[in-house]
């Protein structure tokens, strides 16, 4: 057997013993989709700075330019569809016993594809958050203009997207603790793996810095070694959209 088809096949053994799965996802796992990453050399920060489209400081000095760069992203992200590799997250999910997907990614492409138990850590393009009365409100990707304001108290709407210097969601957050701090096996797709706590939770499933537990079997997918890697027992190498459907492949070959 070739050495990446042992990786493949320890990969599949781990998940086929796991009880309880937790998925890490980020932007590599839609890159088949079309959906840029953010830290490629033509990334989607390449040519903007995060301090003006990705800060709360950025949208009080700017509104018009921060809702012209998520109304491009949500007409982006209203072209394209989801890949393989979310499609076999929506089986593996299927024929797991507890599955929890932890997504990084604001696209929604999980949801669409049909996953279930989705957590969306660092929130939606199809939400918009209000200013006034906080009220969450999914909008479907439809363009909502350069100044969208709250149907129900008429004050200002930003997107409901967690920016730099700003806390998650904590409801999500638990939910997502919980999920990596319980899991068997933690499956990390296309992730730099270098925002936080997304990256702790990695650490946190192997039960490292501080987190007292039975460590996790932790499989990498990526194209590239990240961050994460050093925590991986299994790193699967090469395009989600590919590597993802070998894998449930060989997960749902009977023993
Ligand atoms: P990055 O752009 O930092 O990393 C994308 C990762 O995906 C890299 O490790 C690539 O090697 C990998 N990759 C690219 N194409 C792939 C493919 N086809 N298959 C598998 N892997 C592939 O994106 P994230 O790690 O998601 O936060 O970035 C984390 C956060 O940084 C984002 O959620 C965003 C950003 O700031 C917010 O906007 C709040």
């Amino acid at each position: 057997m070739a050495d990446t088809e042992r990786e493949f096949a320890k990969a599949a053994s781990f998940l086929k013993q796991a009880r309880r799965v937790a998925v890490l996802t980020g932007a590599g796992v839609s890159a088949e989709s079309g959906v840029p990453t953010f830290r490629a050399a033509d990334g989607l920060w390449e040519g903007h700075r995060i301090e003006d489209v990705a800060t709360p400081q950025g949208f009080a000095r700017n509104p018009d330019l921060v809702w012209r760069f998520y109304n491009e992203r949500r007409a982006n992200v209203a072209k394209v569809a989801p890949n393989p590799g979310h499609e076999a997250l929506v089986k593996l999910e299927q024929r797991s016993g507890e599955f929890t997907l932890i997504t990084q990614n604001v696209d929604g492409l999980h949801l669409v594809a049909g996953s279930k138990n989705v957590l969306e850590i660092h929130g939606s393009l199809r939400q918009t958050r209000c200013l006034g009365c906080a009220e969450v409100v999914d909008r479907g990707l439809a363009e909502l203009g350069p100044k969208p304001l709250c149907p129900s108290c008429g004050a200002r709407l930003r997107p409901h997207i967690v920016w730099f210097g700003e806390g998650l969601p904590e409801d999500v957050w638990q939910a997502s603790f919980r999920a990596a701090a319980a899991c068997d096996v933690f499956l990390v797709v296309g992730t730099s793996a270098v925002v936080h706590p997304a990256a702790s939770l990695i650490p946190i499933a192997r039960g490292e810095a501080g987190f007292d537990r039975v460590p996790a079997i932790v499989i990498e997918c990526n194209l590239t070694r990240t961050e994460a890697s050093s925590y991986a027992d299994v790193t699967l190498l090469g395009p989600s959209g590919v590597t993802l459907p070998r894998l449930l492949e060989l997960v749902e070959q009977p023993i």
